[in-house]
This record gives C-alpha cells, sequence and structure tokens, in this order.
C-alpha cells in the first residue's frame, strides 16, 4: 500500500510540473498559431509515452508487490508451521524433562541409600582393621615365642588354665549347691518358723482355755430334805472360772447349770444321821446317773457317803442332787459337792 500511494504521489506532483510546464509554454500558443501546433503533439505524445512507461513500471511494482506479500505470507504459515511443530516439540520435551525429573529423584534416593550403607560399610570397614590391628598384635607377640621351651611353658600353662577352670567349675556348681541347700534350708526355717508361731497361738490359746476351765466346790444347807426337795449348795468355798451368775442360781435352785462344755469330774460327800437307811441320787438333767445310800443304825452315829464321776457336758447341761427319801443333810464342811473341768 506505502508503495501504491508512494507512486501516486510521484504521478500527481510529475502532473503538476507538467500543468506548470503547459501554462509557460501554452501562453504565446494561444496568442499566435493553431490550437493545437505540432510542438504541443510532441509534447502530449511524449506525456502518454512518459505515462504508459510509468503505468508499465508501476505494473511492474505492483506485481513484485504481490509477489512479495505471497513470500510474506509464506514465509508466515512456515514460521506458524514451526512454531507449532516447535510447541509440539517443546510439550514433548517437557514430557520427557518431568521424566527425567522423576529419574532424577528416584537416582537421588539411590544415592543417599548408598551412602547410608557406604558409611556403616565404612564403619564395619574400620572395625575390621581394628580387629585386624590386634590379630596383628597378638601375631607378633606370639612371633616372640621362639623357642620350644616358651612354647611348652604356654601349653603347661593352658592344661594348668584347663584343670583351674575345671576346678572353679566344681566349686562354683558345690557353692551353687550349697547356695540351693541354704536356701531349702532357710525355707525349712521359714517353715518351720512359721509352724512354731501358730503352735505357740495355738499353746496359747489352750494354756487360756485350760487356765479358764472351771472349777468350784460348793456346800449344802443343813436340812431335813423330803424326797421331791433338791439339796441347796449357797456357800462357795473354792471357785475357779465360774460365772457369778452361775453360782447364784446353783445357791437358788440347786441346779448347777453347765456354762462351758467339756469333760467334768464330779464329786461330792454328803454326811447325814438319819436311821435305818437314807438314799442320794446324783442327776444329768432329768437322768440318774450316781446313786448312794446311807445306812445308820445306832442311836449317836452319822455316816458320810461320797460320789465321784466323769461326765461329758454340753452347755447347759443341769447337775442335781436329790435324796431318794426324806432325810437330814449336814450342811457347812460336812457335805460339799466339786466339779473340775478336765477338758474344753
Ligand atoms: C509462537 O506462537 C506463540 C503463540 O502460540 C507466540 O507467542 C510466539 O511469539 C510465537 N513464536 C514465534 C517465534 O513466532
Ligand atoms: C502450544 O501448546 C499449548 C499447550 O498445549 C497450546 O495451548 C497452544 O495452542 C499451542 N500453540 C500452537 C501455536 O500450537
Ligand atoms: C579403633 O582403634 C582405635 C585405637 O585403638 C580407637 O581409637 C578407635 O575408637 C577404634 N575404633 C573402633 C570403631 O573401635
Ligand atoms: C596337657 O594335658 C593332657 C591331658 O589332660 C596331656 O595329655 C598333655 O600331655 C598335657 N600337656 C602338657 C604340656 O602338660
Ligand atoms: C557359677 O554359677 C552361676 C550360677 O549357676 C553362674 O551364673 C556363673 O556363670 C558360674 N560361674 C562360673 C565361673 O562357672
Ligand atoms: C478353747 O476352747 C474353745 C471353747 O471353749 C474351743 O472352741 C477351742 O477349740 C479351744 N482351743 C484349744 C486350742 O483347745
Ligand atoms: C463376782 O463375785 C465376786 C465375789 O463375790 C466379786 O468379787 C466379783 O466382782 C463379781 N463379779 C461380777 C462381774 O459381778
Ligand atoms: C443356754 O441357755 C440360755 C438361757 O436359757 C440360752 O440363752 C442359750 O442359748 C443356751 N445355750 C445353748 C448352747 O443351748
Amino acid at each position: 500500500m506505502m508503495g501504491i500511494s508512494w507512486v501516486f504521489v510521484v504521478i500527481n506532483v510529475f502532473l503538476a510540473c507538467d500543468g506548470f510546464l503547459l501554462d509557460d509554454r501554452t501562453s504565446p500558443a494561444t496568442t499566435s498559431g493553431p490550437l493545437l501546433s505540432d510542438q504541443h503533439y510532441n509534447f502530449l505524445i511524449n506525456l502518454i509515452m512518459n505515462e504508459r512507461q510509468t503505468r508499465a513500471k508501476l505494473e511492474q511494482h505492483v506485481v513484485r508487490l504481490e509477489q512479495e506479500l505471497l513470500a510474506t505470507q509464506q514465509g508466515v504459515t512456515d514460521i506458524y508451521h514451526t512454531n507449532s511443530t516447535n510447541n509440539a516439540t517443546l510439550e514433548q520435551q517437557t514430557k520427557n524433562w518431568n521424566a527425567l525429573h522423576a529419574k532424577y529423584i528416584n537416582l537421588e534416593n539411590d544415592n543417599s541409600l548408598m551412602r547410608s550403607n557406604l558409611n556403616a560399610l565404612r564403619t564395619d570397614h574400620t572395625n575390621l582393621e581394628n580387629y585386624t590391628k590386634m590379630l596383628e598384635r597378638e601375631v607378633t607377640s606370639l612371633r616372640h615365642l621362639k623357642g620350644v621351651k616358651d612354647l611348652q611353658e604356654v601349653l603347661n600353662l593352658r592344661n594348668e588354665t584347663t584343670i583351674l577352670r575345671k576346678e572353679l567349675k566344681i566349686t562354683n556348681n558345690s557353692l551353687n549347691s550349697v547356695r540351693n541347700e541354704a536356701e531349702a534350708r532357710k525355707q525349712d526355717f521359714v517353715a518351720l518358723l512359721n509352724k512354731a508361731e501358730s503352735t505357740e497361738h495355738k499353746l496359747n490359746m489352750e494354756i487360756h482355755n485350760m487356765s479358764n476351765r472351771a472349777a468350784f466346790t460348793v456346800c449344802a444347807t443343813e436340812n431335813t430334805y423330803s424326797d421331791k426337795s433338791i439339796i441347796m449348795f449357797p456357800t462357795v468355798q473354792t471357785r475357779n472360772s465360774v460365772g457369778n451368775s452361775t453360782l447364784t442360781d446353783l445357791a437358788n435352785t440347786g441346779k448347777f447349770r453347765c456354762e462351758k462344755a467339756g469333760l467334768y469330774l464330779i464329786s461330792g460327800f454328803f454326811m447325814t444321821d438319819t436311821k435305818v437307811y437314807a438314799l442320794l441320787d446324783l442327776y444329768k438333767n432329768e437322768e440318774i446317773i450316781c446313786k448312794s445310800y446311807l445306812s445308820v443304825t445306832a442311836g449317836y452315829s452319822f455316816q458320810t457317803s461320797t460320789f465321784l464321776n466323769l461326765q461329758h457336758l454340753n452347755t447347759n447341761d443341769t447337775i442335781y442332787v436329790k435324796p431318794g427319801t426324806t432325810m437330814k443333810v449336814y450342811g457347812d464342811t460336812y457335805s460339799c459337792i466339786s466339779f473340775l473341768q478336765l477338758t474344753n
């Protein structure tokens, strides 16, 4: 376009110049001669020829411009294709690069793993080196034992060491067995101690029980008792481990009510002066367990008769004495009854 407008301006300027020349040259012609002189004709032909040449040049110019435009379009298309090819290549390369990057990360991991393995190997190597050095030193010191005598001494020492080791083992074993024995004895001792303690406890209980066994003697009220009555014992002569209420009951009712179950020795003696004969029965609950006869025949005479009996008594069992006939029983220290608890 720029080229075309430039050509247009050139034509205009050219025409303007010609106009000026025409003006310059026609002014005398108008005054003299015909309207179109040869001079004028030639000038016009020249002008037309010039114009034709110029147009041809212009056409050439336009053709050249068209060709250039075509070439430019072709170039742009090429560049576009090249660009898109490059773009595709670039994309491919980006993919490749990503793959490469992933591989690089893997390699880096492998590398750090290998590095740590290498460090471990290095440590092992150092240890081995140390060990080798130690072995070398030992070999060197062994080399110093050149003589057979030295070797013999070493062998002897080894034999002695072996023997000592065996003996140490035996000693250790017997020490261990002694230790085990001591441990076992300790256990025995502890068991014995426990047993002794429990026995002591039992014994203490037994002693407590023994020292708390009932034992007492009570004496009768002097009276002529009928065969329906019970002999009363209000006077306590001796007492041990027997309740006040038991003694009170005995004094009031004539019956001993057993407080503590066990084996009891029951004994009594009774004096009478009832003539012909008299009969005394010892009762456990409702049952007669002892019978005693007294027989006074002469005028001023007396007789004492006794009971002696062993009874297992339960709690609340009752013991009492009843005459089988009407009889006189002397009191105070003439007629007494004793209870002795033997076991629990
Ligand atoms: C390729 O094309 C892109 C747009 O897709 C543009 O930005 C870039 O300048 C072009 N490169 C060349 C060399 O033409
Ligand atoms: C280049 O590639 C990008 C991404 O795929 C796409 O958006 C763009 O259009 C491509 N450009 C050309 C000129 O092909
Ligand atoms: C190796 O021995 C040297 C000297 O004997 C000691 O300093 C070092 O700690 C040892 N290294 C190992 C790994 O035992
Ligand atoms: C070491 O002891 C073994 C048997 O225990 C014996 O045969 C050997 O001769 C002994 N060696 C030396 C050097 O005393
Ligand atoms: C001695 O015996 C104990 C207990 O069995 C054991 O631990 C120890 O290693 C033994 N010592 C030797 C020198 O045999
Ligand atoms: C002590 O007496 C009570 C009852 O009186 C009895 O249960 C207990 O077994 C007795 N203990 C011993 C050690 O005799
Ligand atoms: C039981 O009687 C005795 C003698 O009479 C007396 O010393 C004691 O205090 C009485 N005990 C009780 C608990 O009444
Ligand atoms: C003994 O008699 C008393 C009073 O009657 C009663 O409280 C108690 O439970 C009786 N004991 C036995 C073992 O029967």
